[in-house]
């Protein structure tokens, strides 16, 4: 049986790291990429020390060219993709509609969203020559619901729902799952990355038990290895200190 091969986006930190070290124990092999490559470098040594292929790329999902030559010399160098885990993606700050920066908003429309459909274009015609698999979107709860100042990063993760639930008719007839995992609070670099203040980070996660990276890798471990018949359409996971689908009801012990 030849080893399965998983092409992870973000795979420098939080999720997409864990979700590649979990698949390397699963026995796939991996095409990763993010911005900071030097992560990816080590992260990929330790990978293949434990016996996997690892094949890397510094890419930034925003821009088609590079996440279309990233996956062609993926493919390429594994000989194959089956496994596409759409996980690179950001939050920032917590600006209203009304005044948003101009940047922010850019950033989180360009990564989330438009960084996804580029992508599934460049991973899908690998995947079929590949004889089928499977595609997992890393989505948010901020997809079912929104919050104030999260307006622009609700829509996003909105829009991943829309592109996964549009996917499954689109290639309904293929052998290609599509899949969307919907985490809550989990406690990656996520926070940092969106108010740029460790202390602020810190206190979204003060006195509460948050998901953390291993619980999503968990989720996607389990949707691509059930059989090729069964797509679980959708997971919603969320801490269980957490009531709703925003921060509106957490549970804190201090
Ligand atoms: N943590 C949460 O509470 C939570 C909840 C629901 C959903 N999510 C979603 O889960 C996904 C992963 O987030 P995380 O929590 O693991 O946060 P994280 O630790 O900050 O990881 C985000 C990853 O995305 C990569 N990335 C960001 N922009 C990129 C770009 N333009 N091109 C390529 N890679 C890019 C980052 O790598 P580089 O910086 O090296 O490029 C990093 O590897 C995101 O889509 C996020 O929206 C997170």
């Amino acid at each position: 049986m030849p080893r399965p091969i998983a092409l992870v986006t973000g795979a420098s930190s939080g999720f997409g790291e864990a979700i590649a070290r979990t698949l390397a124990k699963e026995g796939y092999d991996l095409a990763l990429c993010a911005r900071r490559g030097e992560r990816l470098e080590a992260l990929a040594a330790q990978l293949r020390a434990a016996g996997s292929q690892v094949h890397t790329g510094t890419c930034d999902v925003r821009e088609r060219k590079q996440i279309l030559g990233f996956a062609d010399s993926a493919a390429r160098s594994l000989g194959g993709l089956n496994l596409i885990v759409c996980n690179a993606g950001l939050a920032r700050g917590l600006d209203k509609v009304e005044s948003i920066p101009e940047e922010d908003l850019d950033q989180m429309l360009d990564t989330n969203v438009k960084g996804l459909v580029f992508t599934i274009q460049a991973s899908l015609p690998h995947v079929r020559k590949s004889g089928g698999g499977h595609v997992i979107l890393i989505g948010s709860t901020a997809g079912h619901a929104t919050y104030e100042g999260g307006g622009v990063y609700c829509a996003s993760k909105h829009g991943v729902k829309a592109l996964a639930q549009t996917l499954r008719l689109e290639l309904c007839g293929e052998p290609i799952r599509v899949t969307s995992i919907d985490p809550g609070m989990a406690e990656t670099e996520f926070s940092l990355v969106r108010f740029k203040d460790e202390a602020k980070a810190e206190g979204v996660y003060k006195g509460m038990n948050p998901l953390q990276a291993g619980d999503i890798a968990e989720c996607v471990r389990w949707v691509a290895t059930l059989p090729a018949h069964v797509n679980i359409d959708e997971i919603i996971v969320k801490p269980t200190d957490q009531g709703s689908h925003t921060g509106a009801k957490v549970h804190r012990r201090s």
